[in-house]
């Protein structure tokens, strides 16, 4: 007997409201929009107030429930990506909990960067496939902003703040839904883009914080080159391993940190452009919640119909990646 397949049967998004353009950050920082633009894909970012990841993280879930027409008290788990949670602990899914009236259900965060979202999707997936769950609330929420040093043109003009949900819930009779994964991690690449601080290893210090190591911290052209690699290798793995080809794909969603990234990677595995989805132009690198965005997105203005075949990839830091395939 197969596992039931579980299938994203809603998607909410939001972003605060207030945009921070390439020349804005040229005021403040050693950069330009001609060098961001050319070297990144980005023209303007998302950034948050005082919000936290959960603030942002709450409104989009409360979304997919609307969208989806359940209650927060029917959802049976609540899971939450975030590079930039409310606290260490609780989880920044238990604010969301309670932001949004979720009763009793168990909720915790999972760390993987900006892969996170995927991981989540795979776990949430792996609930409804052993029936320990009927409805799994995935968020991926961020706001990269509070965690990048604002003097450091390196990683400043990267990120923008903002959240996705989708509720995944057991595909019907004849479904596709979720069809499968591709995950992993390279291990030698554990140093290349991190917070070093504020964690058990290098707990706050007056010295922690004058060298700024509660940034976020990246070697670029390493991060690049990983990532380059490995959206090709992990979208060529799970549709191999299901079957699939490149022409199969109806829509490309690949993590949002690069334009350069993303179009290489499109032209190796062969993509036409009308297949790839990219927002990163107006909200830069949101981690976490880039891909549930892009989703959002391609839905509404109907790059994303209902039977089309999706593929998603994410990277991030671990050096970690994942790939997921289903049926919209
Ligand atoms: O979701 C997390 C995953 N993260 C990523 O995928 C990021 C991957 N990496 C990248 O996207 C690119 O490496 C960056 C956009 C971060 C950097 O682009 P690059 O083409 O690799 O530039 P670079 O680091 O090689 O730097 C080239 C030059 C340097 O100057 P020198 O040393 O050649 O004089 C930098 O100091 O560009 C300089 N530079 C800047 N100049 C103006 C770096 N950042 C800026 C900036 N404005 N914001």
């Amino acid at each position: 007997m197969s596992l039931r397949r579980a299938k994203i049967t809603a998607v909410g998004t939001f972003v605060p409201q207030r945009i921070v353009t390439n020349d804005e950050l040229s005021l403040m920082l050693d950069t330009s929009d001609e060098w961001i633009s050319a070297r990144t894909g980005i023209r303007e970012r998302h950034i948050a107030g005082k919000e936290a990841a959960s603030d942002l993280g709450a409104v989009a879930a409360r979304r997919a429930l609307e969208a989806a027409g359940v209650g927060a008290g029917k959802v049976d788990l609540i899971i939450v990506a975030s590079l930039s949670p409310d606290a260490l602990f609780p989880s920044t899914a238990s604010y969301i909990s309670a932001a949004i009236g979720a009763g009793g259900a168990p909720v915790f965060d999972l760390s993987a960067a900006c892969t996170g979202f995927i991981y989540a999707l795979s776990v949430g997936a792996a609930y409804i496939a052993s029936e320990q769950a009927e409805r799994v609330l995935i968020i991926g929420a961020d706001v990269a902003s509070k965690m990048v040093d604002w003097t450091d043109r390196r990683t400043a003009v990267l990120f923008g703040d903002g959240a996705g949900a989708v509720l995944l819930e057991p595909a019907g009779e004849g479904e596709e839904g979720i069809i499968g994964f591709s995950l992993g991690n390279d291990p030698a690449g554990v140093d290349q883009l991190s917070i070093p601080a504020g964690g058990s290893r290098l707990p706050a210090t007056e010295a922690t914080v004058a060298e700024h190591m509660h940034f976020i911290q990246m070697n670029g052209r390493e991060v690049y080159k990983f990532a380059s690699r490995i959206i090709v290798s992990s979208a060529r793995q799970v549709l191999q391993e299901h079957g699939r080809r490149v022409e199969d794909v109806d829509l490309f969603v690949p993590h949002q940190a690069n334009i350069r990234i993303i179009d290489s990677a499109a032209r190796r595995l062969g993509f036409p452009p009308e297949k790839v989805f990219s927002n990163l132009e107006r909200y830069g690198n949101t981690s976490c919640a880039s891909i549930p965005l892009c989703l959002d997105e391609a839905a509404t203005v109907g790059r994303l119909k209902r039977g089309d075949l999706v593929l998603m990839v994410g990277f991030g830091g671990g050096l970690s990646w994942g790939s997921c395939l289903a049926r919209w």
